[in-house]
């Protein structure tokens, strides 16, 4: 198993105000970098922006800025926000960074030199608001496919690349590596878009006379680079410049002196995670690129899917545009998340309504969870003056079949289900997490969360109190306890602070986004005698008659 994991979002238009699909992607990688840290693993996790190309032109020339000021300026509400929702990214590029530049330019000129690019005369359609150029046989009466306006024809020279070749390679390596694209729907999409057109040359440059605010095409310096071009290569030149392991970026070089590992070895990355919108660029253009550079491909590209919002498809035209600003500052950042992951199983369409998640935050979140931990702290206030008791039930009558509730020797089979559960949680929890069934791997925290709660219902340790059965009273609040803390460990990479708050109210040092699941997620840890910090509520409940 590797040591290393290296996890990307798409680099986001600079132009765009961020909303909650941008917010979607960054916080699952954001999940799946601090899980791999508690499992001891070096990340990288590397978000960023998109910057060159036609909008932000435009847009900045509307503000009579120029365009790299104008970035400048917007790149801000998408570092806010993620720092907002206590996302901790290890890097953040902008396609406006010299080194970024300086990388495309010498990939491209390796490109060049291999006779992978090649100059024609291009006569055909472009959509200008997409970039794009498409075939007569690609239009839909007469507009361009993909955003349904008007198209213009255009006959110019540009640099292409050799793509065309690589088709039957593509479907050799997609069909060939399971993993290679998730989920399988979304593999298979892509196959049969492979195995049915004739797939083509691309276009990768445009005239500086019609864009100007792009990368400058190594060999040809009246040409800018294709955005989209510019903007793959993110995922492999920021190894090179932003990576933990800092190394020097090597200057532009005809020769081309990109190897195949990136600073510090990070290349390739584990995940690419991407919205299902996208998924062409990055399994076809971005695989034929890496395969035309000799470069090793992702392990994996995961498209996820779309939120709508009460039914409806979210656009500004409908004004149903969710802001995570305004939710968060409405509900919480740990709620926020928790519902974005737990409500709909990552890869699926999701829709998204605050009524839904005000129901997630009264049910899972304040009855169950912020429950568990009030009662459990409450009577261990109560019953051992906020100490944490030892658990001596367990070896001082050793469990024998048939487990019965309440059975043999008043044995308490429910603790003997959380002890097994956790310590069998982890490697179910870490095959969920690696396949990204965050809403699976939510729902296994879940059951431990349940049980826990039925162990007090069963055991009620009041009548244990009642009938001075201390030592078995002890070794259920031990018990909760316990799972508590497991509990925390299992939810930091999903909701960081409350976990946090759980950790500390159990009287429990140190952060933990320093703890290791190995060693610590072990059942027993806990060690009798600690003081609890009974806290303020976890998640207090919303009122709906309020919010419906
Ligand atoms: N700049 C390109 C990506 C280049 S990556 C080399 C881009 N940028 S974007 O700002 O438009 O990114 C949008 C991302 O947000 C995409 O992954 C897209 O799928 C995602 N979403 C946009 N609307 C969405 C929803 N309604 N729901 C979920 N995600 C959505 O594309």
């Amino acid at each position: 198993m590797s040591s290393k994991f290296y996890v990307t979002t798409p680099i986001y238009y600079v132009n765009d105000v961020p909303h909650i699909g941008h917010a979607y992607t960054t916080l699952a990688a954001d999940i799946l970098a601090r899980y791999n840290r508690l499992k001891g693993k070096e990340v990288f996790f590397l978000t960023g922006t998109d910057e060159h190309g036609q909008k932000v032109e435009k847009a900045a020339r509307e503000k009579s800025r120029n365009p790299k000021e104008h970035a400048d300026l917007l790149v801000m509400n998408f570092k806010n926000l993620w720092a907002k929702l206590n996302i901790r990214h290890d890097a953040f590029i902008r396609t406006t960074d010299r080194e970024h530049i300086m990388t495309v330019q010498s990939l491209l000129q390796r490109l060049y030199e291999k006779g992978e690019i090649e100059k024609r005369l291009y006569s055909g359609w472009y959509c200008i608001p997409d970039e794009r150029f498409w075939t007569e046989k690609d239009l839909i009466n007469g507009n361009c496919p993909e955003c349904k306006r008007p198209v213009e024809h255009i006959a110019e020279e540009n640099y292409f690349f050799l793509m065309s070749k690589y088709e039957e390679r593509l479907i050799q390596y997609i069909s060939g590596h399971p993993g290679y694209i998730l989920p399988e729907q979304r593999k298979n999409e892509v196959l049969g878009f492979l195995r049915s057109h004739t797939l083509g040359d691309l276009c990768i440059s445009r005239p500086k006379e019609r864009l100007a605010w792009g990368i400058t095409l190594p060999f040809d310096d009246t040409y800018v680079t294709y955005v989209w071009f510019d903007a793959l290569l993110n995922y492999y030149s920021a190894t090179k410049y932003l990576a933990p392991k800092y190394s020097p970026p090597t200057p532009f070089s005809p020769s081309g002196e990109e190897g195949k590992g990136g600073g510090g070895n990070w290349w390739p990355p584990e995940h690419h995670l991407i919205g299902k919108d996208i998924l062409t660029t990055h399994a076809i253009y971005w695989s034929a690129m890496l395969m035309a550079l000799e470069m090793d491909l992702p392990r994996n590209i995961f498209a996820h899917g779309w939120w709508t919002v009460e039914g409806r498809k979210m656009s500004k035209s409908f004004g149903n545009m969710v802001d995570p600003n305004v939710m968060v500052d409405t509900y919480g950042i740990d709620t926020f998340r928790y519902f974005l992951f737990r409500e709909v199983p990552f890869g699926l369409d999701g829709d998204f309504s605050e009524q839904a998640l005000v129901k997630r935050i009264n049910t899972d979140l304040a009855n169950d969870l912020g429950n568990l931990l009030s009662r459990t702290l409450a009577m261990i206030e109560k019953y051992f003056e906020g100490v944490i008791p030892p658990c001596s039930f367990l070896v001082n009558n050793p469990p024998t079949p048939p487990f019965t509730k309440g059975g043999q020797g008043g044995l308490m089979i429910r603790e003997i289900q959380l002890k097994n559960f956790v310590e069998t949680v982890n490697p179910d929890f870490d095959v969920l997490m690696e396949r990204l069934s965050f809403s699976h791997a939510l729902d296994k925290i879940w059951t431990v969360i349940n049980d826990a709660n039925k162990l007090i219902e069963d055991e009620a340790p009041w009548n244990l109190w009642k009938t001075k059965n201390i030592d078995k009273l002890s070794g259920v609040l031990y018990t909760l306890a316990e799972a508590l803390r497991i509990i925390a460990i299992y939810l930091f990479p999903f909701m960081p602070s409350a976990a946090q708050e759980i950790w500390n109210q159990l009287g429990l040092d140190g952060d933990l986004s320093k703890v290791n699941l190995d060693n610590e997620g072990r059942w027993g840890m806990l060690k009798p005698g600690n003081k609890i910090q009974k806290g303020k509520a976890l998640f207090p409940r919303i009122e709906t008659e309020k919010k419906n």
